[in-house]
């Protein structure tokens, strides 16, 4: 018997940080939850009407591949509504199971066996692994909280090979917050111009922003050509369980990420298309109202969490903070474990993002106002003993 049936790319790749830790926190009572990646609201009731009625109307076959024509089309108008963006729906845009197929769809297309993904880090924690199943070698790239998450254009260059094929970065970013700068997008821009680089751009908490512009990275000088941007409707609409997303760019490279979603998974849901749809014709209020709420939410956490000797920088978008916890002087899964152990707080450990994420953890703020409350509470008590 062979020792593994595992293909070796697989068979090494991590668990999920974030999944080992919520086990534990699963079979414990009293909870409070900072850990969450996922809106606390339900979907908007327009979207969950336009689900509901898609099935009573009988729509349960596949769409085209690359998703209905209609979906495509209003998404080519909102994005075009947004940033001045011009997606031709008819070729340039898919419909994906969320922006996890998207991802893999896009590294999937685009990477030969060893090529080279630049990853800043912390970031996703599928980033990486997702590199990996393509067949590719993902590097990560540090970034610091002086400089707030922001990429280093000149680590980024430093770490060019002549196997290099792409840049991968997620803003508003997952798990510190951070919004991108246009100074620092636009050198990134220069190095994938000059390098010849693709970029894929992760933009899925774009309307999550807070008092601060989102660029939309295809939108850059000459970025349109070399950039894939993925996005979707989980957080911004609070869709994650429809599973929806999509890819946009140039149909030279669209091509490859529709064969590679033609023979994986045919068409995205055909409900959650609808919903999707009218998420897009409708949504506009509700992402407001949630975003305020977020934005009422983010500014507890972060004064509480400097209050108690946490010091986090100012996360504009998405719905997490970022705080250091060098204070207590214990590493983040210490910390984490600790925190959970003693005042029953869960918290990511920063490392679960990448070697960027230590010594900081992840604080969700898509949890209701009055539990962030408590939970500063007893992460009140925690620092009494352990700042
Ligand atoms: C940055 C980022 N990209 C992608 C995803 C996955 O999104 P989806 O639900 O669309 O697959 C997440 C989910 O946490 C995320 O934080």
């Amino acid at each position: 018997m062979k020792q593994s049936y595992l293909a070796k790319h697989v068979a090494t790749l991590k668990p999920s940080g974030i999944r080992k830790f919520f086990d534990i926190v699963a079979t414990m009572d009293d909870v409070i939850s900072l850990g969450i990646g996922e809106p606390d609201f339900i979907t908007p009731q327009p979207i969950l009407d336009a689900g509901i009625q898609s099935l009573q109307d009988g729509k349960t076959h596949y769409t085209s591949n690359f998703g209905t024509l209609e979906l495509r089309r209003a998404l080519g108008k909102h994005l075009h509504g947004l940033y001045g963006t011009s997606y031709d729906p008819e070729s340039e845009i898919v419909v994906t199971v969320g922006v996890s197929e998207a991802l893999y769809l896009a590294l999937t297309a685009i990477l030969n066996p060893g090529e080279e993904v630049l990853v800043p880090s912390p970031c996703f924690v599928s980033y990486p692994s997702e590199v990996t199943l393509a067949g590719g070698v993902p590097i990560e790239i540090p970034t610091y909280a002086d400089d707030g998450f922001m990429p280093q254009p000149d680590a980024l260059e430093a770490a060019i090979t002549e196997r290099t094929k792409a840049i991968l970065i997620g803003y508003p970013n997952n798990p510190t917050g951070a919004v991108a700068q246009r100074e620092i997008m636009l050198k990134v821009a220069s190095i994938a111009e000059q390098h010849d680089l693709i970029v894929i751009s992760d933009e899925i908490y774009d309307q999550l922003v807070y008092d601060a512009e989102h660029v939309c990275f295809p939108t850059l000088p000459g970025m349109r050509r070399r950039t894939i941007l993925i996005g979707g409707f989980s957080k911004n609409y609070a869709m994650t369980g429809w599973r929806i997303g999509y890819a946009c760019a140039p149909a030279d490279i669209l091509v490859g990420l529709l064969r590679v979603h033609q023979y994986t998974i045919m068409s995205a849901p055909t409900t959650a298309q609808h919903a999707a749809q009218v998420a897009l014709r409708d949504g506009a209020p509700h992402v407001a109202e949630m975003r305020a709420e977020y934005d009422r939410r983010r500014k507890l956490i972060v004064s509480g969490l400097n209050h108690l000797g946490l010091t986090t920088i100012e996360p504009q978008g998405a719905f997490y903070a970022f705080p250091s916890i060098a204070a207590t002087g214990m590493d983040d899964e210490t910390f984490a474990e600790r925190l959970l152990d003693e005042e029953k707080v869960a918290v990511v450990p920063g490392s679960a993002f990448g070697p960027g994420g230590g010594g900081h953890v992840r604080c969700s703020y898509a949890t209701a106002y009055e539990k962030i409350e408590e939970a500063l509470r007893r992460m009140s008590s925690f620092m009494q003993r352990h700042g």
